[in-house]
């Protein structure tokens, strides 16, 4: 099967050869002995691949990277699909791998003859040359950009590696459960450079996010999940108000905390479609409570809590207490009710209205104070239309 498919394109190049000797308008140009270039087998180039052409011979692969000398090193070949790729870096290295039914070939062992008068010609980097036939001879071969150069590989980001003028590349982020930001399409233009993208993965991934007036205790449903958690709605899991959704949000991520929470988690206040205030902990070797805690802060719009070194609460389980819950709960100081310094709270149950900021019409309610150094509760607070847990993962 090889043998005659070889047979055939050893062929099929000497009709070209015979062309291009038949050519009266390129007098100088005398081609060189025609060899084909040592063919690998079973193996191909993982990565610096440019472009994909379908329906050629190999020969004609190897003929599309001579006229593209500049960036060409070699080709990737499948013989059951008629399948040529372009490839920049030479043969050889790390980034060769098997391939089955492939050929892979260096271009430097091809002749170059095969790029008829185009041999002769330099081309730039993103260029083809097109052999001219016309009968010019001043006007022998064209620099056509062909190609763009290989896209920007972003932070967690995948995209392919097709650079051929006119395509349109879609980034994706490789850990699939992470949201993005921006336009993920790319366009390689007719000047050989790619249309600019702000495409950006969100490295910080919600795994808890509290619906106030929906019920339950949010410290139960962080630890635990239950009835009035879910996992799986949508309309529970776009960050802020969002009327269409009874439950809190918890993803089982939370369920394998210590393997899959590494470096670090996010809490963030939304309010009126904005995230107000947010506060990032260290979670390395940390369990479902123990992260949130003064110690473990790394930064914070709470200026305030980076210069107070004593908190009466700063826990998820906060005060518990029969007729009164206070989740999430970062205080500084009590004194009374009026004299309450603190950040932020999560009340779940408030029966004996021990203070006034404790009383609201539906629960839980997340109340949290604007200011960044803090403040007295009973005057400062505010009501938040949500509060998200995110854990973050390397890009
Ligand atoms: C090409 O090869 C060089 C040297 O091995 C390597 O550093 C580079 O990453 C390769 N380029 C691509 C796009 O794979
Ligand atoms: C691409 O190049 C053309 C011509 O050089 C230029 O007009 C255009 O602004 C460039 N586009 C981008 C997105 O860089
Ligand atoms: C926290 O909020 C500040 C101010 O809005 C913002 O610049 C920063 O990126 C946020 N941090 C994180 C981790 O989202
Ligand atoms: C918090 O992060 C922001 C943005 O990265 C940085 O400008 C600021 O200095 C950081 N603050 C602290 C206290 O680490």
């Amino acid at each position: 099967m090889w043998i005659v498919f070889i047979f055939y394109t050893s062929f099929s190049t000497s009709i070209l050869v015979n062309t291009v000797r038949g050519n009266e308008a390129c007098p100088k140009f005398i081609p060189g002995p025609l060899r084909l270039g040592n063919l690998e087998f079973g193996i191909h180039m993982k990565t610096s691949c440019f472009r994909s052409l379908y329906g050629i011979s190999i020969t004609e692969c190897a003929t599309e990277c001579l006229l593209r000398k500049s960036r060409c090193k070699s080709v990737n070949y499948w013989r059951i699909s008629l399948k040529c790729q372009l490839c920049q870096n030479m043969t050889g290295g790390d980034n060769m791998g098997p391939s089955n039914g492939g050929v892979h070939s260096d271009i430097s062992t091809w002749s170059q003859s095969f790029a008829s008068s185009c041999s002769e010609k330099n081309c730039g980097y993103l260029e083809r040359c097109m052999p001219n036939r016309a009968a010019d001879p001043s006007n022998k071969n064209v620099c056509d950009v062909s190609e763009c150069p290989l896209p920007e590989i972003k932070p967690g980001t995948a995209i392919e590696q097709e650079t051929g003028v006119g395509v349109t590349l879609r980034y994706t982020c490789i850990n699939q459960r992470l949201k993005y930001t921006g336009n993920p399409f790319i366009t390689c233009q007719s000047g050989g450079n790619w249309t600019g993208s702000d495409f950006a993965c969100d490295p910080y991934e919600l795994v808890f996010q509290i619906t106030p007036g929906v019920g339950g205790d949010v410290y139960e449903a962080w630890m635990h999940g239950g009835s009035f958690t879910t996992n799986s709605d949508k309309n529970c899991q776009t960050l802020g108000k969002n009327p269409s959704c009874k439950f809190h949000f918890r993803s089982s991520i939370l369920d394998r905390w210590s393997v899959e929470v590494k470096p670090k988690v996010k809490v963030g206040i939304y309010k009126t479609g904005q995230e107000v205030h947010n506060i990032t902990f260290k979670a390395v070797g940390s369990d479902l409570e123990s992260w949130f805690s003064r110690p473990n802060v790394l930064n914070t719009t709470y200026t305030g809590i980076l210069r107070t070194d004593n908190f009466n609460f700063f826990s998820v389980i906060g005060i518990t207490n029969a007729n009164h819950l206070r989740r999430f709960y970062i205080s500084k100081s009590f004194n009374d009710c009026p004299g309450d310094f603190g950040w932020m709270m999560v009340i779940v149950k408030s029966d004996t209205y021990p203070c006034e900021y404790d009383h609201h019409d539906s629960l839980p309610a997340i109340i949290y104070v604007d200011k960044q150094e803090g403040g007295l509760i009973k005057s400062e607070w505010k009501l938040a239309d949500a509060l998200g847990i995110f854990i973050y993962h390397e890009l």
